[in-house]
């Protein structure tokens, strides 16, 4: 089986893309990914000489691309994790979002349909997408795969835009597909424009913690290889033109998580109690900040057998130690210095 992977260099792609590659030798898997500010090929580093892997330099939003990549190599599969993820770029800059999450996706969808016309029964076209489709809840209830659309930033707009386009493909074209709705994800490897690797990176720096508002709107966290986890889950068993969703059955006020992450630092650092929590600032509120995520997971606990793997505190003390261990990552993400990565490894192929 071909596999392309998008946005495999990013965060929870990369952690998928190594999970595959190395659980199923078997599969081919091809990691498209344009390497923006937030694609890292060192975050592949452990996979990147495995035989059944290959990285490809390209952007989902130019469609000639996409459909030759298809001609080309004759994938059978497609997970789509490629997108722009923050929602505050989102806010500041929208365009990219249209471009790379609705026009992305959609000349994905094409390719893989010109590509499998008339013999897309044994195919899949699997969207990762995200539980900001929901919009916001107030202090109680869940978001189940019944709950009505209702996204509200740019970010969560151009997702619910793709997921439409998905399932459309799906109801027009009986194309196989699957969807995925995730809560908030944190772990090793994410770029610290993120809640939770902001705060550590700015505590390590000794900057202020910028906390939004009150601090008071609540997410929902699961570990990113519990996400990773569920993705094959789902690849291989789920339902054809299902949905599910997937959470950590975790929520945390966001104030109360920075207070913990102090906490954790100071502890880890050997810094006095309460040293970390003095760099705490509230800031101005995002504009439309989502009050409430909290995700209802049972579809996909009770039909496909998939559990959050890590109590949070042991799955924060393991993210902690890992970007403590990865000060160097931090840096070169952080000053851009992982692009001159790329340009190495493609000097000497
Ligand atoms: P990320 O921003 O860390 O990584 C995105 C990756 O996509 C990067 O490697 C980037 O280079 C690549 N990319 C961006 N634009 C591209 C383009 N035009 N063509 C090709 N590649 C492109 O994102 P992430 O946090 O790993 O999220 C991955 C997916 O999971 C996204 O679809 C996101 O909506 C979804 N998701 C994320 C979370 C979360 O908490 N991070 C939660 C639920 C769902
Ligand atoms: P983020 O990690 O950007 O994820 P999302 O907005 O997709 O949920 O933000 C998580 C929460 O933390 C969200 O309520 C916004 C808040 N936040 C801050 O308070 N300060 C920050 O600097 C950032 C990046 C986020």
């Amino acid at each position: 089986m071909k596999i392309l992977m998008t946005g495999g260099a990013g965060f929870i792609g990369s952690h998928a893309v190594r999970l595959f590659v190395n659980k199923y030798p078997e599969y081919r898997i091809y990691n498209l990914d344009a390497l923006t500010y937030a694609g890292n090929l060192e975050n592949l580093r452990d996979i990147e000489g495995k035989p059944n892997y290959t990285f490809i330099k390209g952007d989902i939003s130019d469609a000639t691309l996409v459909s030759s990549l298809f001609s080309e190599h004759g994938f059978d599969a497609v997970i789509h994790f490629a997108a722009e993820s923050h929602v505050d770029r989102s806010i500041s800059g929208p365009a990219r979002f249209v471009m790379t999450n609705i026009l992305g996706t959609f000349n994905l969808l094409e390719a893989a349909r010109q590509a499998w016309a008339g013999h897309s029964a044994d195919k899949l076209f699997y969207h990762i997408s995200t539980d900001e489709v929901y919009g916001s809840l107030g202090a109680s209830g869940f978001f189940t795969e019944q709950t009505p659309y209702d996204p509200r930033s740019p970010y969560s707009a151009s997702k619910a835009s793709s997921d439409h386009l998905v399932r459309a493909y799906y109801h027009t074209y009986e194309m196989p597909v699957v969807i995925t709705n995730c809560s908030n994800n944190y772990g090793p490897n994410q770029f610290p424009e993120k809640l939770i690797p902001l705060v550590l990176q700015n505590i390590r720096l000794g900057k202020d913690i910028p906390v939004y508002g009150k601090g008071e709107n609540v997410r929902d966290w699961l570990y990113v290889e519990d996400h990773a986890v569920a993705s094959d889950l789902v690849f291989h068993n789920g339902n054809h033109g299902a949905t599910y969703n997937i959470g950590g059955n975790n929520e945390w006020k966001n104030i109360d998580l920075v207070m913990l992450l102090c906490r954790v630092m100071d502890e880890k650092l050997g810094k006095p109690a309460g040293t970390s929590e003095k760099l705490i600032a509230f800031v101005k509120d995002r504009a439309g900040h989502d009050k409430r995520y909290a995700i209802d997971s049972s579809r996909i606990q009770d039909e496909l057998g998939w559990q959050p793997s890590l109590q949070f505190e042991e799955g924060l003390r393991k993210t902690v130690d890992w970007y403590l261990e990865n000060g160097e990552w931090l840096d070169h993400v952080t000053s851009g210095d992982y692009q001159h990565y790329y340009e190495n490894q493609y000097r000497k192929r």
